[in-house]
């Protein structure tokens, strides 16, 4: 007999204790303990998994071909999963509450024809999946759908329909009988993510299952999940804006930095192939505190648009503030503003912006980000034909960035005239229409945004 224990988890970060815990002690997060309650066969849908294949084997005699992919017939969803689906594989798509997750994965069933795709779920009823579908474009001709938030029922449909893309939506309304918890809960959802993982490496069917986050940005019980599945996607965007970005945040069968760009259209996700058209303003020229920085996310160049606004402060202590842009990071290059140019920001606020609501971690839109703070604190207009690209040390040098030759394509397939990049950089110039000038320092590169 299976013998119940109880132990206590952090909801935020997966870490257990025998007692229950105002602050957890490895995340630090306060009031995130649940209780669980631990049967010894919770473990085994793990177990089992592995003691399949227990033998050791020589490497040597190990067959492994190229995985075999399930093409999903949506080009930026491929590209974020690394080329498609792998059979019997298991996806965790992620995101917070509206921002487009249903949608996405409905859709993507809606585009696989002929292909028999199951969509399950514990969210809404058949006539409301219906009524979503209605809206989308597709041909959804051996699409099967089901209202269930039983996950023994869901498996035993997957079982008779035997599809070849399943999708359950989402992971935190479904319930496996197996265990007393209530749906939702932590132990509910570990154990239903194993149960369907066994299922899915058993039967080689790949799911998709959907995972709500909470406010703070992490899957509602986050971490265990992300350790059970292959792969994390989230899906992020702001509400504001209709650009969706669908992100790998682990991969078992691809790499991490890719990302998937879509616009959310009265009739479903598009798919933005070119991003830099969407994210460039039409309307920037003669405007200060704008500059255009060549960005590169995974492996995909695009145009982004810096916008700056620097004024008095009305207070005593200044604001600093960045929207899509590290805040440390700014206030890093604040500071050589300050000491390598000789600005005086002391008394100044400082607002950064990404436009398009954009999250960008590529340290080449330094000098972008310094040239629109310089632009909207001196009120004049950078040249609106000249991009940038180059990361800024602390000496205020520019250092050299990855994919080059990418940004310089990129830019000068969008009509810029001239691109300066970090002076480092050795370049065949002669390849390219656009002008290429090669700055050292953040001085140098002033000096000529300013001459226009
Ligand atoms: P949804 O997929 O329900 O979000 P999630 O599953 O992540 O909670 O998306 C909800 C939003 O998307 C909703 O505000 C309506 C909008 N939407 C469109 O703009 N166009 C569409 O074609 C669809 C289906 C939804
Ligand atoms: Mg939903």
């Amino acid at each position: 007999m299976a013998k119940a224990t109880i132990q206590y988890v952090c909801s935020s970060c997966g870490a257990k204790a025998p007692q229950l815990l105002g602050r957890c002690p490895v995340c630090g997060e306060w009031g995130t303990y649940e209780e669980e309650v631990v049967e010894s066969r919770q473990h085994s849908a793990i177990s089992r998994q592995i003691s399949k294949t227990s033998l050791p084997q020589r490497l040597q005699d190990v067959q492994a071909t190229e995985e075999m992919r399930i093409d999903m017939r949506n080009g930026e969803f491929n590209r974020v999963l690394g080329g498609g689906l792998v059979p019997g594989s298991l996806v965790l798509l992620g995101g917070e509450p509206g921002i487009g997750k249903s949608t996405l994965a409905l859709q993507v069933l809606m585009q696989q024809g002929e292909r028999k795709t199951f969509y399950a779920s514990g969210e809404e009823s058949a006539r409301q999946i219906k009524l979503r579908a209605e809206r989308i474009a597709g041909n959804a001709e051996n699409l099967y759908i089901s209202s269930e938030t039983s996950l023994e029922r869901i498996l035993e449909q997957v079982k008779e329909l035997e599809p070849e893309i399943v999708v359950i939506d989402s992971i935190q309304t479904i319930g496996t009988e197996a265990i007393e918890a209530t749906i939702g809960s932590l132990s509910q959802v570990r154990e239903c993510a194993a149960r369907i993982m066994e299922f899915a490496k058993t039967r080689n069917i790949p799911f998709i299952i959907i995972g709500h986050i909470n406010k703070e940005g992490s899957l509602a019980g986050p971490k265990v999940l992300e350790h059970i599945v292959d792969t994390v996607l989230q899906f992020e965007g702001d509400q504001q804006y209709m650009y969706r970005i669908l992100r790998a945040q682990k991969n078992r069968f691809g790499s991490t930095s890719e990302i998937g760009i879509y616009e959310m259209q009265q009739n479903g996700l598009r798919e933005v192939t070119n991003p830099s058209e969407l994210l460039l303003s039409t309307a920037r020229e003669g405007l200060s505190g704008i500059a255009i920085a060549a960005a590169v996310e995974g492996v995909r160049p695009f145009l982004i648009e810096v916008q700056a606004l620097v004024s008095s402060a009305a207070y005593g202590t200044p604001q600093r503030s960045s929207t899509g842009f590290d805040g440390r990071r700014l206030n890093m290059l604040l500071a050589v503003l300050e000491k390598r140019v000789g600005f005086k920001l002391l008394q100044k606020d400082v607002f950064l912006n990404i436009a398009g609501g954009l999250k960008v971690q590529d340290p080449a839109i330094d000098l972008a980000v310094l040239a629109a703070v310089l632009s909207s604190n001196m009120d004049i207009a950078l040249d609106a034909g000249t991009c940038l690209c180059g990361e800024v040390g602390l000496a205020g040098e520019i250092r050299p960035v990855n994919r080059i030759e990418q940004r310089i394509a990129e830019a000068q397939k969008l009509g810029f005239k001239r691109i300066l990049i970090p002076a480092e950089q050795k370049i065949d110039a002669k390849r390219y229409s656009i002008e290429v000038v090669g700055v050292k320092k953040v001085t140098d590169a002033f000096r000529l945004l300013i001459k226009g």
